[in-house]
């Protein structure tokens, strides 16, 4: 064994760094961070070569006195808790007296720092194996400049990791703008190789917030995005989040703060991904903008040396809240939220995205329009409770074919289109006018064109519906005039007995006759009976996949899904006018209707002026 002796002050450090400084996007971190601490309002940030041969920020915060100098760069030294007390609530962004001193070891770094008004300021570096801190008089206005040159000079083994000027450059630049995103009261600008690269303005109000998030996020996202503003039990959820049909190939989009600190955690993540469930593409990613205000003595946010991870103190209830908040937010979207109204300013609609989503509200013209009235009050009448509305549905159930439902469509409403005396009575997804190959429904509403899959909206109208039903112990079921037998295997034929609860809960009556034989004397109304062999194979498939009963319960919206999609009206089903203006109220009523159930878009708008553009009118 070799002697031990003390490490040198910069080795120490150097060491520390390994944790703190991966990256010149760490490095900016840090140093953003420090300045929003000291209560800048504004960020005029210089960067060189992605970052590895500079980066400066300059901030008009509080500075640091003369005397402090020599402490900002030696590591444990912090002004931000005194005692451990301090730590548990910890309102700042930093707390452990480490970046700066861990910079410092491995980039050549001054600090230069004023707290008057009389532009004498001060400066300091640290240098040597004992990093010496050196102070020399240098004017400056109120406020703090870190510079940073040749990241890993000193440190070669390090600087071999580093990427690209580009790579390093894009990592910079997004962590600039999750920090804009968690200040919009802070201006920021940013410049790579002395060419400005963004220049953000500060605030407050939502329009200037809205204003910032399409600067950093995409216009596309905001058009995209709803509002939302939770509050319940001392946790606030507020933000914005992007309808499913705007999602992502990556998780890129996902911005996720508390209390102001950005952070990527497993506990977030997992609430976000089970409330975007079930109206999400398979493989595809949700795109957010979300800040979880908590009180700071329940969050840990001690618990990685990036902070980028924390720890909350009652778990399980801020999973409920995170997931609950999102997922009510979800269903109640409606187009007449994401409608452009007259006169309103029309964001280009960059990605051809459109917006969509789902009406619960009341509609103007009700009176008039026999087939909504009862809509808007009855979103789920699968139960069929007493209204006008619901037999449309449910009167057509027992016959079990989809044909004959959607034949009810139109028994119900007879009048042909109702023609609106203005726009205000036109609802959200307006009247049809035709139909298209078999798929498409085409209807004009006030802004212009609306293109429905039929198939695709009414397999989520059926299935926001069963889903309640089941809720409610009320799927309806119709007993077969001649069962129908089908060959199983005898696994297959096994666990049908084994989950004949299961079965029945869905509506399903089967028995079995024989080894490899079982009888279907019953299926849920909802379904075409042509489909009902390939049906319960389906559903028997999945609840082997699922195994036990307690997965199987986690998995019935699988189920009610496969149910659903087996249930609704296919392609090539001429529909009459009448039929698609119900499917269109339904719609409108209808939690979620703005995906199917595979997260594909129900629906999609082109604006008269989006046409006009087509044709090149009033060119
Ligand atoms: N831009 C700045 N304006 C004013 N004071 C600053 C600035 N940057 C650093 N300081 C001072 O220097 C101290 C050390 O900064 P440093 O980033 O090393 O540690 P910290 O922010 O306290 O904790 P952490 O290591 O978690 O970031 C801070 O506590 C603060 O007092
Ligand atoms: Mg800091």
């Amino acid at each position: 064994m070799n002697k031990i002796k003390l490490l040198s002050t910069r080795l120490a450090n150097q060491i520390a760094a390994g944790e703190v400084v991966e990256r010149p996007s760490s490095v900016i971190k840090e140093l953003l961070e420090n300045s929003l601490d000291a209560g800048a309002t504004r960020l005029d940030i210089d960067i060189e070569e992605g970052g590895i041969k500079l980066i400066r920020v300059r901030d008009n915060g509080g500075g640091i006195d003369q005397e402090d100098l020599p402490l900002a760069l030696s590591r444990h030294a912090t002004s931000k808790i005194y005692e451990l007390d301090d730590l548990e609530a910890v309102a700042t962004l930093g707390f452990r007296g480490e970046a700066l001193a861990s910079i410092s070891s491995v980039a050549r770094l001054t600090l230069t720092s004023s707290t008057g008004e009389d532009g004498a300021g001060w400066q300091v570096v640290a240098s040597g194996r004992d990093m010496e801190a050196e102070i020399s008089p240098a004017p400056h206005p109120r406020g703090t400049t870190v510079e940073v040159r040749d990241l890993f000079f000193n440190t070669p083994a390090r600087r071999k990791f580093l990427r690209t000027e580009k790579t390093e450059y894009t990592h910079l630049e997004e962590i600039v703008k999750r920090l804009a995103l968690s200040r919009f009261d802070v201006a920021f600008n940013l410049r790579h190789n002395g060419r400005v690269i963004y220049s953000w303005r500060a605030g407050n109000s939502r329009a200037e917030q809205e204003r910032r998030i399409a600067q950093v996020c995409g216009p596309a996202f905001m058009e995209n995005a709803v509002h939302i503003d939770i509050e319940r039990h001392g946790l606030r959820l507020s933000g914005w989040v992007a309808l499913p049909v705007f999602s992502r190939s990556q998780a890129d989009l996902q911005h996720f703060y508390v209390n102001g600190r950005c952070i990527r955690d497993k506990l977030v993540s997992h609430a976000v991904r089970q409330a975007y469930q079930d109206v999400l593409y398979h493989g595809r990613h949700p795109a957010f903008v979300l800040y979880l205000d908590i009180d700071p003595a329940t969050v840990d946010v001690n618990v990685h040396p990036t902070k980028h991870e924390v720890r909350f103190r009652d778990n399980r209830n801020v999973h409920n809240f995170i997931y609950s908040s999102l997922h009510h937010a979800l269903a109640k979207v409606t187009p007449e939220d994401l409608l452009i109204k007259p006169g309103e300013a029309v964001f280009e609609q960059q990605s051809g995205l459109v917006q969509q989503g789902v009406a619960v509200g009341e509609f103007q013209g009700q009176e008039r329009i026999n087939f909504a009235a009862a809509a808007p009050q009855n979103p789920s009448g699968f139960g069929g409770e007493a209204s006008s509305y619901v037999p449309s549905y449910s009167a057509a159930y027992p016959q079990g074919h989809v044909q004959e439902q959607m034949g009810r469509y139109g028994e119900l409403h007879q009048a042909a289109n109702p023609l609106p005396v203005n726009d205000e009575q036109v609802p959200p997804l307006g009247y049809a006018v035709a139909q298209l190959k078999g798929i498409y429904i085409l209807a004009e509403n006030a802004q212009g064109l609306v293109i429905v899959d039929m198939h695709a909206a009414h397999e989520r109208i059926t299935y926001e519906r069963m889903k309640t039903a089941f809720a409610q112990g009320n799927l309806q079921a119709q007993p077969l005039l001649v069962p129908e037998s089908i060959a199983v295997s005898q696994k297959e034929a096994d666990s049908a007995e084994q989950f004949a609860d299961i079965f029945k809960n869905l509506g399903f009556e089967l028995q079995r006759a024989g080894p490899e034989t079982l009888l279907v004397r019953q299926v849920p109304v909802v379904l075409n009976r042509a489909k009902v062999e390939q049906l319960v194979r389906d559903v028997l498939s999945d609840l082997i996949e699922h195994g036990t009963s307690e997965r199987i319960q986690h998995h019935i919206n699988e189920i009610l899904s496969t149910m659903a999609c087996h249930g609704s009206v296919r392609a090539n089903r001429r529909l009459t006018i009448p039929e698609m203006n119900a499917l269109l109220r339904d719609m409108e009523a209808t939690e979620r209707s703005g995906q199917c159930n595979h997260g594909r878009p129900t629906w999609q708008l082109q604006s008269l002026e989006a046409l006009d553009k087509l044709f090149m009118r009033g060119q």
